[in-house]
């Protein structure tokens, strides 16, 4: 198996820890290990508790069972603990795939959901968000994609990193259908849930409308956790757990005991921790929305309807120029398009996670104010 290199987090290997400002990540605003302890009575001396033995592999029962809870229909024996998602992105392709499969997936997309399934030996075909329709994509392409008898998984990704894309719950509803009727499994990679914009109705779980599909979770984004590493996958086909859990036996083995032991604290404190998430984000995508509405002559922008990033296109000039020189000039780090295909290369991702983000757009305005699209041509 030959992975190729994950320009995602090659880029932040080498920007995250000396850039000034980061204006393009997209996890929420994480909280120190005593701000999360104080929100729930008890858990410090729990903490202290906690043995450091290997651990479930399947993740502790109290954190299955906060996992379960969740969702409308699963059970504890329905969810599978992993480090992150992206361990669980990996045990689903290893799980599921053979050489000459074919995988449908929306694009552009977190590049593991594809790459990963690429070098397993299966064949991609993208599933085109559309900038022109505010990023959706377009059903009857689904179904033809669909058509194609080799294809065995669907993924998806809504709230959508990086466009802010999301479908009415209908519309998702409809694409669950078409996979199912072609009796391709869908793997609904749902780590921004929770995270809609006010006034945009929430989806329901994958794994709660197809008994067959997988729900992607994780504690990373609109709980603002990412240093937990503890996501999940959720799916009543217990017999594909299972054969998730033997891959992952090659991985992790079995998740971090304080690590399974915070992140149930973390669900125990659920509704706060969203409520703080949204508290930081509802202002944020406000100013967000003013900035590029107000820059219509420079860019392209869709209002994300969740998740914690956009992904505005300039109108004019290089993109890669562009934030390379807003980097040198202000240290404001935005994330170039090219890294998800030469595609989206007139795109950047912007994130507005972060309590820093007012500020941080504020340099871009600055710099915009002097930004001369010819340079970057
Ligand atoms: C769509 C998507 N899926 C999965 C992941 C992986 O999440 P984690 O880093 O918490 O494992 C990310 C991280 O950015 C993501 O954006």
């Amino acid at each position: 198996m030959q992975l190729p290199p994950f320009r995602l987090e090659r880029f932040f290997a080498r920007h995250e820890f000396t850039a000034p400002h980061l204006l393009c990540c997209s996890d929420g605003e994480s909280l120190s290990v005593g701000e999360l302890l104080d929100l729930v009575p008890g858990a410090a001396d729990g903490l202290s508790r906690v043995h450091l033995g290997y651990t479930e592999s399947k993740g502790a029962p109290a954190l299955r069972q906060a996992v379960a809870d969740l969702y409308e229909s699963t059970q504890p024996d329905d969810v599978l603990v992993h480090v992150g998602a992206e361990e669980a992105i990996f045990t689903f392709m290893a799980a599921t795939l053979t050489p000459g499969d074919t995988v449908v997936v929306v694009d552009p997309r977190y590049q593991s959901l594809s790459d990963v399934a690429q070098s397993l030996g299966a064949r991609v075909l993208p599933w085109r968000l559309d900038p022109a329709r505010g990023f959706a994509p377009d059903l009857g392409e689904l179904q033809a994609l669909l058509a194609e008898p080799t294809v065995k998984a669907l993924v998806v990704n809504f709230p959508h990193n990086p466009t802010g894309y999301m479908p009415a719950p209908e519309d998702f509803a409809a694409i669950l259908a078409a996979a199912a009727a072609r009796g391709v499994r869908v793997f609904s990679d749902e780590v921004y849930r929770c995270s809609e914009a006010e006034g945009v109705a929430p989806l329901p779980a994958a794994c709660d409308l197809d008994p067959r599909a997988v729900s992607l979770g994780v504690l990373s984004k609109s709980y603002g956790l990412a240093g937990l590493r503890v996501g999940w996958a959720a799916c009543r086909d217990r017999e594909l757990l299972a054969r998730m859990a033997s891959v992952k036996d090659y991985l992790s083995i079995c998740g971090s005991a304080p690590s399974e032991y915070l992140a149930t604290c973390a669900l125990a404190a659920g509704g706060k921790l969203l409520a703080r998430m949204a508290g930081i984000l509802e202002p944020n995508r406000r100013a967000l929305t003013e900035f590029f509405t107000s820059r219509a002559d420079l860019f392209d922008f869709t209002p994300p309807r969740g998740g914690l990033t956009a992904f505005p296109a300039l109108r004019q000039g290089s993109t890669d120029a562009f934030c390379q020189a807003l980097l040198e000039a202000t240290g404001v780090l935005l994330l170039p398009g090219s890294l998800y295909g030469d595609a989206w290369a007139k795109h950047f991702r912007i994130g507005f996670g972060r309590v820093d983000f007012r500020q941080n757009c504020e340099r871009l305005a600055g710099f915009c104010q002097n930004w001369n699209p010819a340079q970057g041509s």
